[in-house]
């Protein structure tokens, strides 16, 4: 009877960590999944226990589904780059990538910036949008093989010709930017947020966006949480999909 209990409990303990991971849109990243879901964040403000909503996740889900024959291809790409090319590349989880596009196309931007392209899926990403609006990605990568592998995704994705990629140490080679951002997505090494942050948030247009990525308790930089959460001009609000973790923060008007 009781080792009849002990397999009961291991069989679900193994059931909901399969749920988990296949939300996560393929095999769990433990560097990406957030150390604790509840509790106060650093800067973070909890609002009444009626506001909180239902922890965990959503009761339905979505997949992607394309228009045309452009948004299949693109799409194929992004599933194979899910699927066969995530080790080693630190790439946001499906439905974060889904939630970048769903955002960038709502707004549609002209000029979208990106730290951290790795091998360019986020990236693309963004671009399922921009090819639509008519936008245009600049995006940095300080890691040479990696950037060649994004070239190379964003040509078979058909996507070259809206992005730019930036090879070199973003820290220094942002301060060449001079036209206004309209989205920015931080993506690349954490403990610099904040200096992205300082250089490029005068040239994030009012009504602009900055997003950041893995705001957990974990990984996130409290010296960027706390300017991001302290600066009136600009209003923030954390997400969480299941992956690790959204900042979104509006440059307001
Ligand atoms: C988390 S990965 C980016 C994942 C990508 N946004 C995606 O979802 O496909 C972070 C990337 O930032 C790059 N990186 C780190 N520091 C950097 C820097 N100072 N300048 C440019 N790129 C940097 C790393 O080489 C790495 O490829």
């Amino acid at each position: 009877m009781k080792r009849t209990a002990v397999t009961l409990v291991l069989t679900l303990g193994l059931l909901s960590w399969v749920v988990s991971a296949q939300d996560q849109g393929g095999r769990p990243d433990r560097s990406e999944r957030p150390r604790q879901r509840e509790g106060r964040r650093p800067g973070g403000v909890e609002g009444p226990p009626g506001d909180r909503g239902r922890a965990g996740q959503p009761d339905f889900s979505s997949s992607p589904l394309p228009k045309d024959d452009a948004e299949k291809k693109i799409l194929a790409v992004l599933d194979d780059m899910n699927r066969n090319e995530r080790g080693g590349m630190m790439s946001v989880p499906l439905n974060d990538g889904r939630y970048l596009r769903l955002l960038t196309e709502s707004i549609a931007p002209k000029r979208v910036v990106e730290i951290g392209t790795s091998h360019g899926y986020s990236a693309i990403w963004l671009c399922l949008a921009l090819r639509s609006t008519g936008g245009k990605l600049t995006t940095y990568e300080v890691d040479a093989g990696r950037a060649a592998l994004a070239r190379k995704n964003f040509a078979r994705a058909g996507v070259d010709s809206i992005v730019t990629l930036v090879e070199g140490d973003a820290h220094k080679e942002v301060t060449k930017l001079k036209e206004p951002i309209d989205l920015l997505f931080l993506d690349a090494d954490k403990e610099g947020y904040l200096d992205y942050l300082e250089k490029l948030l005068p040239l994030v247009r009012a009504g602009g966006l900055i997003l950041a990525h893995n705001m957990n308790a974990r990984q996130a930089d409290p010296a960027y949480v706390k300017a991001i959460t302290t600066n009136p001009k600009l209003e923030t609000l954390f997400v969480n999909l299941g992956g690790s973790g959204i900042g979104m923060t509006l440059k307001k008007r």
